[in-house]
């Protein structure tokens, strides 16, 4: 018998890991008969993916969820269901107060659960009452999640590594994703070439300390993630690879010679210091200095001059001092960022910072803008070097404007110039002629 068709509408808030595991939602689901859908208010079940990274995180969901609940009494009225699940991180972190504080919600897990949502959603059914799943189980959630769906995209992510063990004393990530964990290279290998058949040319892998990678190889070997780009480099079809999140203290100098040697590692490298002060670093259980960091871009740019940093930045962390602040100023100086995000510490309940007297809102803010304003000033410089160069552009999809598309250059510029849509999925070259804000636009020159 067929499967009743039924829509799934999946919200995603925070990183890219959370869009991956939404898009893993959508194949265990598939299935069990769902489709997506971008109506929440035609869907048969609703999914928060939730981010607790950040600042009023879960007064977010809980808004978010007070007008589902609305809806979900609306389609009632109308002789129809609406289950709303809770996921990602907010999940993990609040477990059953969700429930709790708001009772129209059916189902709440973790990141590491969500390949047995099938079986949540039979309990749920079985029961009729809320199921929270907030373990750490100790089966392989990628094992079960088997195949992906062939992508539809030129781009796609691909988790390889996930959880940190840094405690990093700012961060909730180790205890809501949980200790580090490497899949095997088979299985990623497996992925990849789904996708690259599928029509997939550029990958980026995903994980919380992606450096860190150490997954096996299928002679029980540990591999590194310089290991894994070189065999994953090596699949027809995959042009261009890309890794994120890296930590300061696990990038190794095979990683950093891949950056020489292999072209299809795109030159950008996305590297958080979080903060220029040593006594802040220390304070943050970062596990590296000032030094350190420099040093490291210093060889990161011998091997490949023109790479694109990139960062995170933390500013008003407890005991944070104005001169602590103008470390921070400095080291972005010195490095010379693309591109970087900056955000104010916000307390996360749990984590060792969240007990330290703060600093105040209004210097956090004023600390922020100035520091944006100078992030903003290099992104500006950067992008404005790009000009008049010709850069290879990977073309993913049409732009805005009719005969418009879209692309990349290698340092993750979104690239914008005028060409037939028969040109997406291929890399050409391009001559940029101009910068908006964030972006480029260049004029299409020949086929690569
Ligand atoms: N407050 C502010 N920013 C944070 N980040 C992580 N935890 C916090 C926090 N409690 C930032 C870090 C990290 C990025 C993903 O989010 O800069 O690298
Ligand atoms: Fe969080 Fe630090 Fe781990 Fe990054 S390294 S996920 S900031 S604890």
């Amino acid at each position: 018998m067929e499967p009743q068709v039924k829509k799934v509408f999946v919200k995603t808030y925070g990183c890219q890991m959370n869009v991956y595991d939404s898009e893993r939602m959508g194949d265990v689901l598939a299935p069990l008969g769902y489709v997506g859908t971008e109506k929440p208010e035609d869907a048969d079940l609703v999914i928060l993916n939730t981010c607790h990274i950040r600042e009023k995180a879960v007064e977010k969901v809980y808004s978010e969820l007070g007008k589902l609940r609305r809806l979900k009494r609306d389609r009632r009225a109308s002789g129809e269901e609406m289950l709303i699940a809770v996921a990602g991180c907010v999940a993990q972190a609040e477990g059953e107060e969700i429930v709790r504080r708001e009772s129209a919600v059916d189902l709440v897990f973790g990141p590491q659960a969500y390949h047995r949502l099938p079986q949540l959603l039979a309990r749920h059914e079985a029961t009729g009452r809320a199921v929270i799943e907030a373990e750490f189980p100790a089966e392989d959630k990628f094992e079960t999640l088997g195949g992906r769906s062939p992508a539809k995209t030129v781009t796609a992510f691909l988790t390889v590594q996930e959880g940190c063990d840094k405690f990093c004393t700012f961060c909730v990530v180790p205890y809501t994703r949980g200790s580090e964990f490497s899949r095997p290279v088979a299985q990623i290998e497996a992925e990849a070439r789904r996708l690259a058949q599928a029509g997939v040319r550029e990958l980026t892998l995903l994980g919380q300390n992606v450096n860190a990678y150490h997954g096996l190889s299928s002679t029980g070997e540990p591999t590194t993630l310089a290991g894994l780009v070189a065999r994953l480099s090596s699949i027809e079809g995959i042009e261009r690879l890309r890794y994120t999140t890296s930590h300061p203290r696990d990038m190794d100098d095979d990683l950093i010679a891949a950056h020489a040697e292999n072209p299809k590692l795109m030159p950008y490298l996305h590297l958080p210091v979080q903060a220029g002060s040593d006594r802040i670093l220390k304070a943050m259980n970062r596990g590296h200095d000032s030094t350190h960091y420099l040093n490291l871009v210093a060889r990161i740019r011998k091997a490949r001059p023109d790479i694109a940093m990139s960062g995170d930045f933390i500013v008003g962390f407890p005991g944070e001092t104005d001169a602590d602040f103008r470390a921070t100023l400095g080291i972005v100086r010195e490095v010379r960022y693309a591109g970087a995000f900056s955000f104010k510490y916000s307390p996360r309940p749990g984590t060792p910072a969240a007990e330290q007297p703060q600093v105040p809102e209004d210097v956090k803010l004023a600390r922020l803008h100035e520091l944006q304003a100078l992030i903003q000033a290099q992104q500006t410089a950067f992008n404005s070097s790009c000009v008049n160069r010709m850069l290879p552009v990977l073309i993913e999809k049409p732009g805005r404007d009719p005969g418009q598309l879209m692309g990349r250059s290698p340092y993750l510029q979104p690239v914008h110039l005028l060409g037939e849509s028969a040109l997406i999925g291929s890399i050409i070259h391009a001559h940029i002629t101009g910068v908006g804000t964030n972006s480029l636009s260049g004029h299409y020159r020949e086929a690569a």
